[in-house]
């Protein structure tokens, strides 16, 4: 765990008692907040640009005041980092709520946001970038705006922990029978050498691994369709990958008890995964 946090505007020692929510914090009340989780390489970050793109639509979607400017965060952040003197693999989480308000579903439009920051050490999925992972499908029980990072995770929650009781590291969701993503990752399937995968709208997340992987594939010459496929589809798949900012790209080599296609780990997912590995490093700050 590193020493320091961001709390607010400020910069203190990591201890409870230094972040204390009040109980009409509408984050503790209604998960009414969004959030951001950030890869740190080698003590810098990965694609913030981009995370904050995220962020502000996030908060913009929701009508949440910015507690900061671009430059103030970005200035934050770094230090954040500087003074915990992390110069590992690591995250950082970043969440920001709509402030405080005796309980009520409407919200005043001028409160004051509140938000928070830690930074910690992440080892590499060495195995599961190796071998694989499972999943199963699941209907996606979520509401319709998948496209906002909110807070408010319990679809998500309740399918993580049912899938990985099961043994599955990740339940996909399909609704009206056509495939969505993961529980905290997006999915594409791969058929004959072009790769599918859901376009980034209101029912997955934007991924940032996502819009990185289709940035790399297209370097590549690795065509990608962004279109919906159906869970009938999915049986026909060659191979199938999963992305997300801590775990990179995972290739899926179950879907329930199915294997997918006749690898273990597919030859173009290995591809996308090395060059992606290779490519991190291009953009750090
Ligand atoms: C539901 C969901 N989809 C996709 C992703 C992947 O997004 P990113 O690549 O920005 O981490 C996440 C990450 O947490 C997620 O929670």
């Amino acid at each position: 765990m590193t020493e320091c946090m961001l709390w607010n505007h400020e910069i203190v020692e990591r201890k409870p008692e230094n972040a204390l929510v009040s109980f009409e914090d509408r984050g503790y009340q209604f998960g009414d907040g969004v959030y951001e989780v950030i890869r740190i390489y080698d003590g810098k970050f990965h694609v913030l640009d981009w995370h904050l793109d995220r962020l502000f639509y996030s908060m913009e979607q929701l009508a949440i005041r910015p507690p900061f400017t671009r430059t103030e965060i970005k200035e934050l952040l770094k230090r954040l980092v500087a003074q915990n003197n992390f110069t590992a693999d690591g995250k950082l989480y970043l969440q920001v709520t709509r402030g405080m308000q005796p309980r009520d579903h409407v919200y005043d439009e001028e409160l004051d946001a509140i938000f928070y920051a830690t930074v910690n050490k992440f080892d590499q999925p060495l195995e599961k970038w190796e071998n694989g992972v499972r999943v199963t499908l699941q209907e996606d029980i979520r509401w319709l705006r998948c496209d906002i990072k909110s807070l408010n995770l319990l679809g998500n929650v309740l399918a993580r922990t049912k899938a990985q009781r099961n043994g599955f590291y990740e339940p996909l969701f399909y609704r009206d029978g056509m495939v969505r993503e993961c529980g905290a990752s997006n999915f594409y399937m791969i058929k004959d050498g072009t790769i599918h995968t859901h376009p980034a709208n209101n029912y997955i997340l934007g991924g940032i691994t996502r819009k990185k992987v289709i940035k790399l594939a297209s370097e590549l010459d690795i065509p990608v369709v962004e279109e919906m496929f159906s869970v009938e589809e999915l049986q026909e798949a060659d191979e199938c990958f999963l992305t997300a900012t801590p775990m990179e790209v995972v290739p899926v080599t179950h879907i329930d008890e199915n294997q997918v296609g006749s690898h273990t780990v597919g030859p173009v997912t290995r591809q996308l995964q090395q060059y992606y590995r290779k490519r991190v490093y291009d953009d750090l700050e």
